[in-house]
């Protein structure tokens, strides 16, 4: 059994497994080499061959205990015929939403369209580097969707004054949402995808009344469809208020905290295994800092099943020797 699904499944303390989300990316140069030679995003995620490549860039560098495909969650959008679009400097640009076209959408034209996704994990499953190590699926939460496919490009601080105007378009999107992402995951799952995480990257920006509609019941009955699988299932509700809470209503196998997160009052809190945290600024810092800072949370999570990584994504600066020694620093401890 690889070391994730140790922590996961077993509840094993102080083994500390680690990978990093967005750590197939632009601090890369192997990868902005292949970047700059495939301007269209969308397109070099449906490359098999090379997101292959790219999934398995880290793993040939640094000592991971996990491959995170390369892909996007915004995959869910353009399966559904919406505009997807990445402009650069700026993030994604989505087009119109127009609700007729995603509900005439099949199963069959959604999986064909995402095929390669799938045929990447079925590679990057099937390589030498994998070897005890788990190949970690992912999706967006229905909530950060709907976020992105109503706004049609990144909310920053606030959603706009409009966002819950037409309650009945958000919610025939969201049971589309919904559909579409069961058959994402399984289809990755199907593909050799063994652990798969949630990205929740705006529950943040929700007010507490609004939780249960947007983020509580949609996302538990995606984790229960992921548990039913047979598959440990990781949340981030990134900048969700109340963890706890969120833990108690939706039961993920596992949860992963964002920066502004106090490990000491989450170890209280939360019962089930933890991950993350680490602000992924301090990779911009030095080694001392570095080793200081990492220590704080193996430290506090050292009798609490704890897989490591950051508090969100790795920043395109990172220098990749500073994210060797944070990996060597867990590894070592
Ligand atoms: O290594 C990995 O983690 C796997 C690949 C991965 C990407 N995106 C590749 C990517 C994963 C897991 C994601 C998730 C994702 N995508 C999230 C959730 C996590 C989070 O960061 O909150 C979100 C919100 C998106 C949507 C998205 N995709 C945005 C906002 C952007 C532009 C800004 C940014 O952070 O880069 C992307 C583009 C994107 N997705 C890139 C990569 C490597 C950069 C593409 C490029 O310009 O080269």
């Amino acid at each position: 059994m690889n070391l994730i699904h140790k922590v996961i499944k077993n509840k094993s303390t102080n083994l500390n497994p680690i990978w990093i989300m967005r750590q197939a990316g632009r601090y890369l140069p192997e990868f902005r080499k292949i970047r700059k030679k495939n301007p269209n995003f969308i397109k070099l995620c449906l490359n098999k061959k090379l997101s292959a490549e790219i999934t398995l860039q880290p793993l040939k560098r640094f000592n991971l205990d996990a491959a995170i495909i390369f892909s996007d969650i915004l995959m869910i959008p353009y399966g559904l015929g919406q505009k997807v679009e990445f402009k650069k400097n700026f993030g994604p640009i989505l087009g119109d939403l127009i609700v007729e076209k995603l509900s005439k959408t099949t199963e069959i034209e959604f999986s064909n369209k995402i095929k390669p996704v799938y045929g990447a994990i079925k590679k990057v499953n099937g390589d030498k580097l994998l070897k005890n190590k788990a190949t970690i699926g992912f999706v967006g939460a229905p909530w950060t969707l709907l976020v992105y496919m109503i706004n049609q490009q990144s909310p920053k601080k606030e959603l706009k004054k409009y966002f819950f105007k037409n309650k009945p378009l958000i919610n025939q999107t969201l049971n589309i949402i919904e559909k579409f992402l069961k058959i994402h995951i399984k289809n990755q799952i199907d593909n050799g995808a063994n652990v798969i995480q949630i990205f929740d990257s705006w529950a943040g920006l929700l007010k507490k009344e609004d939780l249960t509609n947007y983020v509580y019941a949609p996302t538990l009955n995606l984790v229960n469809y992921v548990k039913s699988l047979n598959v440990p299932v990781i949340c981030f509700p990134r900048e969700i208020k109340n963890y706890k809470e969120f833990c108690e209503i939706v039961k993920p196998d596992a949860v992963s905290i964002d920066y502004n997160v106090d490990p000491k009052k989450i170890l209280r809190d939360i019962k089930i295994p933890i991950q993350g945290g680490l602000n992924p600024k301090i990779l911009l810092t030095n080694k001392v800092t570095i080793k200081r800072e990492a220590s704080k949370y193996l430290n506090i999570f050292k009798d609490h099943p704890y897989i490591f990584n950051l508090g969100h994504g790795v920043l395109p600066e990172t220098d990749p020797n500073m994210f060797d020694y944070l990996v060597k620093t867990v590894k070592d401890y």
